[in-house]
């Protein structure tokens, strides 16, 4: 990670208030449908956040890790899933390890490449650390559809109070594969105020497919959703791959 985030810092600890992880269910049954169709057993989620979606594979009966560049998201994880299952990794690190069935990066993870060729460097790294078999599910921003309109979230504070966290967020597009996000968060009972910007790169999935089938993944293909629907006006896609036997 080129900067550090203070969303991913010294908030991690407020990520699954203003994020509630109920909000991705249909993502995550939708990347657990894919794993399960490559007949994954070993898996790994790249930037695991708070560790809510390696909780629901190892529910789901996968062996399932998550790494992360940020330390105070990996202690996040370790709280809900106890030790050794979320390590601090940055994407840019990964390899080494026993070989994946399956590597994902949820939420726009991968957009936090510096470049195409940090995405490249990454997704070779991701190839090699794969089984002949694998999958690789992406889910990245897409900015040629987006509009910079600006969203806000309501959710219950810590105690439950109704309306106590207010997030605000607004993807401004800069160029065909390029985003400029701003985010507000909002935790009016416990006094905190929080905006940031975050460059997101590579934002556009039929650049991420190209390089993907670059580095020798096979049967790159797009989604819109996790309804598996066309990329149509899409701003969050899926970019699904295979780790074919040969090279
Ligand atoms: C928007 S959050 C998504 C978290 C999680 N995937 C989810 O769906 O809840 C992005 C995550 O990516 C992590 N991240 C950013 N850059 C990274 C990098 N270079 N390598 C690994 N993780 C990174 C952040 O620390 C953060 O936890």
């Amino acid at each position: 990670m080129t900067q550090a985030f203070r969303l991913f810092g010294d908030f991690a600890h407020r990520y699954d208030l203003h994020t509630p992880p109920d909000h991705y269910r249909d993502d995550h049954a939708f990347v657990l449908d894919e794993f399960r169709a490559a007949g994954a057993r070993r898996i790994l989620d790249v930037g695991c956040g708070t560790g809510v979606f390696v909780e629901k594979a190892l529910t789901a009966g996968l062996d399932a890790h998550g790494i992360d560049a940020a330390p105070a998201m990996v202690a996040q994880a370790e709280r809900r899933l106890g030790p050794g299952r979320a390590a601090v990794q940055a994407m840019e690190e990964i390899g080494g390890g026993p070989a994946l069935d399956g590597i994902c990066a949820l939420s726009w993870v991968i957009n936090y490449a510096a470049n195409a060729d940090a995405a490249i460097a990454i997704l070779r790294r991701m190839y090699g650390a794969m089984a002949p078999g694998g999958r690789l599910l992406l889910q990245c921003a897409h900015a040629p559809n987006m509009q910079a309109a600006v969203f806000e979230d309501r959710e219950p504070g810590a105690d439950g109070t109704p309306d106590d966290v207010v997030f605000l967020f607004q993807f401004a597009p800069l160029g065909p594969d390029q985003v400029k996000a701003r985010y507000v968060y909002a935790g009016k009972s416990a006094g905190e105020l929080l905006w940031e910007e975050h460059a997101l790169n590579i934002a556009n999935a039929e650049l991420l497919a190209r390089l993907a089938g670059r580095v020798g993944f096979s049967g790159v293909r797009i989604y819109g959703s996790w309804r598996r629907d066309p990329l149509g006006g899409s701003v969050s896609a899926w970019v699904v791959a295979d780790r074919g036997a040969a090279a």
